[in-house]
Parts: structure tokens; C-alpha cells; sequence
């Protein structure tokens, strides 16, 4: 069931209305901290079922220094593993996506891996002396599928997925994503922006009336922003709650099939679940779209996505799928340009901090999630130089004590 949290209680969590401090999207130190206690502990997405539907498929997935490969086995199940090979750490396979075979190959002397890590030649074996095989496999990751979604962690012993999502698994059940296949190219942007800047922007819709001018015309007032009790965030807006001024989303209204697997009540909504650190997944009523937002080093982050729909024959479904792209390409497009511009001017001498609103909820709660993590972002200042890491294991023993006491 979905419970939400009022503004109150956020902000009284948040201890005010005031954003992160301006240092915190701008420090190496804490991007490190970031991406090992955030990135590399909680799940991140990497495909669907779909993109890997027989044995031998593989994808691959990247983050820091890490490197995962996800292979579908000849019994049929998916498994993660570090792109590492035992021998001499080359990854096992060269591309980004594909299919080996019967077995990962590693291009640099040949050490060959069964497709559920094991070892299944070495050349010139015997060279080794008197090694044990049994444990030079792959070294495996935890993988988990969720509505046909698959997710990897490199690390951490949080939740699962299914967990995470409890509250959210009701209505994403209604949408079948685990049958859905890859719908258009995978897109992904590059940003010279700390990874908390890009997502900001999309943990809140108070932006969409101005920021948005075609998505407000489809959605309206009708769009709100919610977060749960679980931490999640819920935004969502219905695309017949006003009539349009704009010709395309007419056309896209007009498009859409009334005839659904949907019921009634989700027909007309777009809904957007976002999940800590920077997963979203979006329900339209004719595709699912799925992007994540890591940092890619100090100053740089990735936004990039997928796009997932039924198969469906319908003229009228290809027409509405087309014009649903085209209006949140633009949307993207924009919110593009407004992450630069907040983060130059976070970057400025003139910045003296944030002020947020009720409809910003999803920022404030992103942000008491991040506190409880590196209690270190909410100092005003930045640590000196070279302590930020000691500094903020400091303040996470004194918030383990006194959350004791
Ligand atoms: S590094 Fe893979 S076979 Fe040598
Ligand atoms: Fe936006």
C-alpha cells in the first residue's frame, strides 16, 4: 500500500528548508564517498529480461572502477559477475552487449568461463603449477529480476528489490513490464555536473509549469509529487484532466488506444516512482521508460535510460508511442538546459544555499536520505582538505550513538 509522508514531517526530518549546502556539489572527496557508500551498495539497473533473451546473451554494466557482466545460463537463469578475469583482470568480454556462446572467452590469453563463472579451460593449463581451478571463477555479484527488470550490486546487504519497491508493487504489477520488450534506442546524456545537480531537478515538479511548458499543457495541475513512507518518491499526472492547447498533445491523447490491459484507473496517467539514489521508473499508459543518474567522477555524472513496451500491432499505439518520445525528449532536452544553469549558479560567490517548497518534497526527502548515509553533507562548510572521510565517519558514529542512547 502506498502511504505518504506530509511536508511537515520532511522538513522536520530535513531540519529546515534549506537544500544542501553549496559545497557538496562540488567536491572529489565526496564524489569518492558517494559513489562507494551510495553507487556501489545499492542496486543499479542494467536491462531488461528482454535484452537478454538467450543463453550466451550478455550485458554489461560499469560504474567508478567496477565492472559487471550479467549472462543469461544455459538453464535459463541470469547471473552477475565482476568483468574481471582471474587470470590477469582483462574483462571477459569486449563489448557492451551481445552474445558469447557456450562460454566467455577473455581476449587477452584465452581463459575460458562457463556461463556460470566456473572455470572451463585455461591454455597451456599446466603451466600454472598446481593451482586450484575449482576457485579462479568469475567472481559473482548479486543480481536480482523484478518485473523483468534486472538489477546488480556490487556490494551492500540492503534490501532487495522487491523489498525496496514493496510499496510501488501493486500498481507496477498492473502494467506487465515483465513481458514488455526494448522499444526504442537506449539514450543517455553526459553532464560536466555533479550527479546530485541532474537529479534534483527531477525529484520535484514545481518546475513543470514554467520549466515545461508542453508537459504542463498535458498534465496540468493535475501533476503532484508525493514521497512514501518507504522513502520512494510518486509523481504523477493526468493527461485528460484539461484540455490541450497544444497540437501534439492532442494528437497524443487522441492516439492512445482506449482499449487497454490497464485498468480504468491508470489509463490516463503518467507516473513517475523514483527510488534512492537516482533510479526512475516511468509508467505511461502505452510504454514504461527506465533511466538511472550516477557520477561518473568528481564533477560528472550520466543520465541514461531505456524505453520498454508490449508488443502491439495497433497503427494507433505506434503513433501515440512516437508522440509520447517526441514531448519527453523535449522535456529532457529542457531540463537539460536548466541543470546547467542552477549548477553554474551553485558554483557562483552570489549562491547562499536553497529554499525549498511543498512541491519540492522529493528533493527534501532525497536529501535526509543522503544525510543519513554522509552525515558530512549537512555541514555548512566543507571539510579541510583531505578529511572529509574521517569526518564523516566521525559524525556517523555519534548519530550511531545517539539514535542508541
Ligand atoms: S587476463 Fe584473461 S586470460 Fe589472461
Ligand atoms: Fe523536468
Amino acid at each position: 500500500m502506498m502511504k505518504f509522508v506530509n511536508a511537515e514531517e520532511i522538513y522536520r526530518r530535513a531540519g529546515g528548508r534549506g537544500g544542501l549546502p553549496a559545497w557538496t556539489y562540488n567536491n572529489a572527496e565526496l564524489t569518492a564517498l558517494e559513489t562507494e557508500q551510495l553507487f556501489l551498495r545499492h542496486w543499479q539497473f542494467v536491462g531488461h529480461v528482454a535484452d537478454l533473451p538467450n543463453p550466451g546473451d550478455y550485458l554489461c554494466f560499469e560504474l567508478a572502477d567496477e565492472r559487471a557482466i550479467v549472462v543469461r545460463g544455459q538453464d535459463g537463469e541470469l547471473r552477475a559477475f565482476h568483468n574481471v578475469c582471474r587470470h590477469r583482470a582483462s574483462r571477459v568480454v569486449a563489448d557492451d552487449k551481445g552474445h558469447c556462446g557456450k562460454s566467455l572467452i577473455c581476449p587477452f590469453h584465452g581463459w575460458t568461463y562457463n556461463l556460470d563463472g566456473s572455470i572451463r579451460t585455461i591454455p597451456r593449463g599446466d603451466s600454472f603449477g598446481d593451482i586450484d581451478r575449482e576457485a579462479l571463477g568469475l567472481i559473482g555479484l548479486d543480481c536480482e529480476v523484478w518485473h523483468g527488470l534486472v538489477f546488480i550490486r556490487f556490494g551492500g546487504d540492503g534490501p532487495s528489490i522487491r523489498e525496496v519497491f514493496a510499496e510501488a508493487e501493486e500498481e507496477v504489477a498492473l502494467y506487465r513490464m515483465a513481458e514488455m520488450l526494448p522499444y526504442a534506442e537506449p539514450w543517455r546524456y553526459d553532464f560536466d555536473l555533479d550527479w546530485k545537480a541532474v537529479l534534483d531537478i527531477d525529484n520535484e515538479g514545481y518546475h513543470v509549469p514554467i520549466g515545461h511548458p508542453e508537459l504542463f499543457d498535458l498534465v496540468g495541475a493535475s501533476y503532484t509529487d508525493r514521497v512514501t513512507e518507504g522513502g520512494l518518491s510518486r509523481a504523477w499526472g493526468d493527461i485528460r484532466a484539461r484540455k490541450h492547447r497544444l497540437q501534439r498533445n492532442r494528437d497524443y491523447v487522441d492516439a492512445l488506444p482506449r482499449e487497454s490491459y490497464l485498468p480504468e484507473s491508470h489509463r490516463d496517467l503518467w507516473i513517475y516512482w523514483g527510488m534512492f539514489p537516482g533510479f526512475v521508473l516511468t509508467l505511461f499508459p502505452d510504454q514504461v521508460e527506465i533511466y538511472q543518474i550516477y557520477p561518473t567522477g568528481p564533477g560528472k555524472s550520466v543520465m541514461a535510460g531505456m524505453t520498454y513496451a508490449l508488443a502491439d500491432e495497433r497503427p494507433q499505439m505506434a503513433r501515440a508511442r512516437e508522440l509520447n518520445r517526441d514531448i519527453n525528449t523535449a522535456v529532457g532536452d529542457e531540463d537539460v538546459q536548466l541543470v546547467k544553469w542552477a549548477a553554474e549558479g551553485m558554483r557562483s560567490s552570489g549562491y547562499a544555499g536553497s529554499v525549498l517548497s511543498d512541491f519540492e518534497l522529493g528533493v527534501a526527502s532525497f536529501q535526509n536520505q543522503l544525510r543519513a548515509i554522509l552525515p558530512v553533507t549537512a555541514l555548512p562548510d566543507a571539510p579541510e582538505a583531505g578529511s572529509l572521510r574521517e569526518v564523516n565517519q566521525r559524525l556517523q558514529q555519534q548519530n550511531r550513538v545517539s539514535a542508541v542512547s
